[in-house]
């Protein structure tokens, strides 16, 4: 559809700039809270948090003081929270078992989580990078990252982060086969009403970088990932992923990383109507941050501004480690 515009001078689109009263009625996208997930990082011990250098701002807490972001976030009316484990190289094995440990970090915090703010979602991440030793999403064998078995393996990680309690599961391996696997095991074990948020259109990207900081896989990564997330070259495969993961029941589909992916998420949004979401991952939110610090830019500005423009691409909603900076602001 083509936007009408009158010659000039019946049409002057300035008008409808001219007072705050008509800016916000003619406003087309907003953000609210709602449309936020707040993104942790667990790590083990007591009453305990430890700064990520590269974030600033953001700290892994131990479980206790995860709860408590969890009671911040549910009062500032935030709607999920994202759990990320923070796993010591000491237990990180070839065969990941503790991926799918009943009493792993990620399954404690959502236990805790669950008994003191029973009405924030907790979301979770499934893949096996923080317990691998090798810090890749998959098994390796000879150098290849391979997938059938990393799917089985999988499946166990979603089977034990649902008995605890998680809401949403976060598949973010990009293994072939893994969403359909989840779904079938969800159904066969009673939990047919856990929804999986896909991390369906991940690129292989530099943005990650304080991330693996963050999680401590930086220094146990051997290689790349690009045999299996995405090249940043590509558009179309990100709807036929898109496709496939809605085929295979996915309840939302995700982009990742956020602002340098947009057009992935008008195309995904237009083409299909599904619940979308963006992960404006770490490496974004470390370069605002880093300039907001230095007085290059205004820190609170271009955060809502960055987090609005998710929403004119299409997205239902955002995983931003800003989340609780944000709240705050649109709660006044
Ligand atoms: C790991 C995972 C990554 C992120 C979320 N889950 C990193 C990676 O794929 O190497 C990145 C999040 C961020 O950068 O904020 N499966």
């Amino acid at each position: 559809m083509k936007p009408t515009v009158a010659p000039f001078p019946a049409s002057r689109l300035r008008r409808m700039r001219k007072t705050p009263a008509l800016r916000a009625l003619s406003r087309q996208n907003t953000l609210t809270v709602d449309d936020l997930i707040w993104p942790v990082f667990v790590m083990d011990g007591h009453d305990n948090e430890t700064a990520v250098a590269s974030m600033p701002g953001v700290t892994r807490k131990t479980v206790d003081r995860v709860v408590k972001a969890a009671i911040e976030a549910q009062a500032l009316g935030i709607p999920a929270i994202c759990l990320f484990p923070y796993t010591d190289m000491a237990a990180r094995t070839e065969d990941c078992a503790m991926a799918w440990d009943p009493d792993n970090l990620t399954n404690q915090a959502i236990r805790a989580i669950k008994d003191a703010a029973p009405d924030i979602a907790i979301m979770t991440d499934i893949a096996l990078d923080p317990y691998n030793i090798n810090g890749h999403d998959g098994f390796v064998e000879n150098g290849e990252i391979v997938n059938d078995r990393t799917v089985e393996a999988l499946v166990k990680m979603a089977l034990a982060q649902a008995d605890a309690g998680a809401d949403i599961l976060g598949p973010s391996d990009m293994m072939d086969g893994r969403i359909a696997a989840i779904r079938a095991a969800l159904e066969t074990e009673k939990h047919q009403n856990v929804a999986i948020l896909s991390y369906t259109a991940k690129y292989a990207s530099a943005f990650y970088g304080p991330f693996r900081d963050a999680v401590g896989a930086s220094s146990a990564l051997t290689g790349d990932k690009k045999t299996y997330q995405m090249d940043p070259g590509n558009s179309d495969e990100a709807l036929r992923l898109v496709e496939r993961d809605l085929m295979e029941g996915a309840d939302m589909i995700m982009v990742k990383p956020g602002m340098p992916y947009l057009d992935i998420c008008r195309r995904v949004k237009d083409a299909f109507g599904v619940p979308t979401y963006a992960y404006q991952v770490s490496g974004e939110y470390a370069m605002l941050q880093a300039a907001a610090q230095n007085g290059w830019l205004d820190g609170e500005k271009v955060m809502m501004e960055s987090l609005l423009a998710f929403k004119r691409a299409g997205c239902d909603g955002i995983l931003t480690y800003f989340a609780p900076k944000a709240a705050k602001l649109l709660n006044g």
